[in-house]
């Protein structure tokens, strides 16, 4: 769906503005936001750039830059780093060969950290784009990387 047919679907007002932000840049492979994305959903809801812009870098799961197909958000709140996420850390720092922050060469992976995902009960837990996968462990991790390679 192109940037014009999204912002069709919703009324001109603030409220949709996350909601816009969202499917804009899940509309990408790329998952990110350019400025001229933030300008014409500035435009269409009648709000400054400068407040667009603002929102967009406030949420950290918004990006301003390419992000590689699949976002792998990786939970650092307390009850997953007691449960083993940094050693899930580790290890996809080793599966990747990449930092959190980064995006793998062919495109495919970004790494990024995030606070609580809501799934506590099934610490250590990470989101890749829309999907939670928890009660990770070092080999069912692998079979997660796997399973997304093989989908390319
Ligand atoms: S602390 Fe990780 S999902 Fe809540």
């Amino acid at each position: 769906m192109s940037r014009e047919e999204i912002l069709k679907k919703y009324d001109q007002t603030s409220d949709n503005l996350l909601a816009i932000l969202h499917d804009i840049q899940d509309s990408k492979d790329e998952h990110y936001l350019t400025k001229e994305d933030l300008k014409k959903v500035s435009d269409y809801l009648g709000l400054m750039y400068s407040f667009v812009h603002g929102v967009v870098t406030f949420y950290s799961m918004f990006s301003l830059k390419p992000r590689g197909k699949n976002i792998i958000r990786v939970c650092q709140s307390p009850p997953c780093h007691l449960m083993g996420s940094t050693t899930i850390s580790k290890e996809l720092i080793k599966i990747l060969g990449i930092k959190f922050g980064e995006t793998t060469e062919d495109g495919l992976f970004t790494l990024e950290m995030t606070s609580c995902l809501g799934v506590c009960g099934v610490a250590p837990a990470i989101m890749i784009n829309d999907q939670v996968f928890g009660n990770l462990n070092t080999d069912r991790l692998y079979e997660v990387i796997e399973e997304k390679r093989r989908v390319k």
